[in-house]
């Protein structure tokens, strides 16, 4: 296809500012030694908000071909909002991307598909690319209704938006049993939810549109499963958490991707 494959890691609530500037560096100069070809994958790397400015100085004042973002914004511009963050603040440090809906947003922190909607469009108010992340509980793959769940979520979060907002947007499936447990979903369970979410995209945001969508797997990606994983032509990258902090098993996994 002609979407770029993208790696993005995110860091969740882990690495300070200062960590976060040695794994950048070190990342940088991983990503060198293992020759990645970074016109031809985007890697991306989503840290705290307390370290995007440091990773905004290192990667733009050493021009690395690296991109970045939040894992959440707030749904409102500015105002009364205590302990929230704007897209327009994210916007300004230079960031990309943000991670919107998250597993452990909606599990921890009752994020809602309503509040995850107006976040997608707080994203689209300020440039950013939304990672916008559906997937199920185990008990609903259990039950056989994992494609319709994930199809639900996605419809709510992007039910009416105007298409033409959309052409970058990035949807990862991340089905919830097999974040941070070391279980995988196999390959062409990834594949399955993939092919089901592209073509709900068509009817959503019509055929053009939801061809450039980019397609992610999270969920216990690694060095050793990333190729097979991206390997079938609807899935276009991974959302990596534990296997993006170490700044060479990150370059080894882009490698192999
Ligand atoms: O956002 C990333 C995912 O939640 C996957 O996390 O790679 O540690 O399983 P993990």
């Amino acid at each position: 296809t002609d979407r770029t494959l993208l790696l993005a890691g995110n860091w969740k609530m882990n690495l300070d500012h200062l960590e976060a500037i040695s794994t950048v560096q070190k990342l940088a100069w991983a990503l060198r030694d293992a020759k990645v070809d970074l016109t031809a994958v985007d890697v991306v790397v989503l840290p705290p908000f307390t370290d995007i400015r440091s990773v905004q100085t290192l990667i733009q004042g050493d021009s690395l071909d690296m991109a970045y973002g939040g894992q959440d914004l707030s749904a409102h511009d500015e105002g009364a909002y205590t302990g929230e963050v704007s897209g327009r603040f994210l916007s300004r440090l230079g960031c990309s991307y943000v991670i919107i809906g998250h597993s452990e947003r909606r599990e921890h922190h009752g994020e809602t598909d309503a509040q995850v909607r107006s976040k997608v469009e707080a994203a689209l108010r300020h440039e950013l690319t939304p990672i916008l992340c559906v997937g199920e509980p185990l008990e609903v793959r259990e039950a056989g209704e994992h494609v319709a769940h994930t199809l639900d979520q996605l419809a709510a979060a992007l039910d009416d938006l105007p298409s033409a907002d959309l052409g970058g947007l990035v949807v990862a499936y991340e089905p919830v049993w097999a974040i941070g447990t070391g279980k995988t979903a196999t390959a062409a369970d990834a594949a399955e939810m993939c092919t089901a979410l592209r073509e709900k995209l068509r009817e959503l945001l019509g055929a053009d549109t939801a061809q450039s969508v980019r397609l992610l797997y999270g969920g216990s990606v690694k060095a050793d499963n990333v190729a097979e994983i991206t390997e079938h032509p609807e899935v276009d990258g991974a959302l990596i958490g534990g296997a993006s902090l170490d700044p060479d098993g990150f370059a080894a996994l882009c490698r192999a991707a």
